[in-house]
């Protein structure tokens, strides 16, 4: 199938109103657009955003013969690369890799839950927060792509579903103790649908959610002094990590962060 941006809206009065998918959609195609060169290694984030930019991808690998090197933050990255080398019979031109071999990246695409106007961010609504942190350390360029929903002051401001931390399964009890204890707010463990047992993830770890923390808070501080925590694997925190960010707007126009 030929990827085309096929723009969903409709019309409100005298406003074209954009579908949050649509929105996720011509973000990702941004920074594809934008960013992505031959022989390029790209860091391929976790998401629903995300799966556009593979999208934009692999058409862009067919259109103009590129050849690019797809290293995946996740299982659900792994698995999107693949389907679409496939989906686009571009087998190679698009290879799927790991840092053992590329490890140092062009530049990497991700989605974020959240973004403040520092740029600083929350990752890790999907579990993936460790290996995206990782990728995008080893990224000379961190690109973010999100729905206008995402484009907040300050974190916390908008999105309510908190910040996860990932952490070592026998030592979730006292990690949440402690945060609980020192900064404030509640930490949840993260449930698996139907509150059949805790999420589990790509690494077998837990996912201890933040909810109702302080706003503006010295998030730098915060971050170095929960991962000394024993037990602290990574948090969703991303902060001065971001080149730059791009939000798909409701009127159908990209907004640029950086
Ligand atoms: C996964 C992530 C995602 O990038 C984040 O949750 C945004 O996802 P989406 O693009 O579906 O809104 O951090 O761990």
């Amino acid at each position: 199938r030929k990827a085309s941006l096929q723009i969903s809206s409709f019309v409100s009065k005298n406003c074209t109103i954009m579908s949050v998918e649509t929105a996720k959609k011509i973000a990702a195609y941004k920074a594809v657009d934008t960013y992505v060169k031959n022989r390029h290694v790209i860091g391929i984030g976790s998401g629903s955003t995300v799966v556009y930019a593979v999208e934009r991808l692999a058409e862009r690998v067919q259109n103009e013969n590129l050849n690019i090197i797809c290293i995946p933050t996740s299982f659900q990255a792994k698995q999107l690369i693949v389907a679409n080398k496939s989906r686009f019979q571009v087998e190679n031109e698009m290879h799927l890799s790991d840092l053992e071999n590329h490890p140092e990246i062009d530049v990497c695409i991700d989605g974020a839950d959240e973004v403040d106007c520092h740029l600083n961010l929350i990752k890790g609504g999907g579990g993936c927060l460790l290996q995206e942190k990782i990728i995008a350390s080893c990224s000379k360029q961190f690109i973010v792509i999100a729905d206008y929903r995402k484009n907040s002051s300050y974190l916390g401001e908008q999105y309510k579903n908190g910040i996860p931390i990932e952490v070592i399964p026998m030592a979730f009890v006292p990690i949440k103790n402690r945060i609980e204890k020192r900064f404030g707010g509640k930490l949840e463990l993260r449930m698996a649908i139907a509150k059949a047992g805790p999420v589990v993830t790509d690494n077998g770890n837990f996912i201890l959610d933040w909810i109702n923390f302080k706003h503006n808070l010295k998030w730098e501080d915060i971050n170095r002094e929960i991962k000394m925590i024993p037990g602290v694997v990574e948090t969703g925190l991303f902060i001065k990590m971001a080149t730059k960010a791009y939000f798909g707007m409701q009127d159908g126009s990209v907004k640029e962060q950086d």
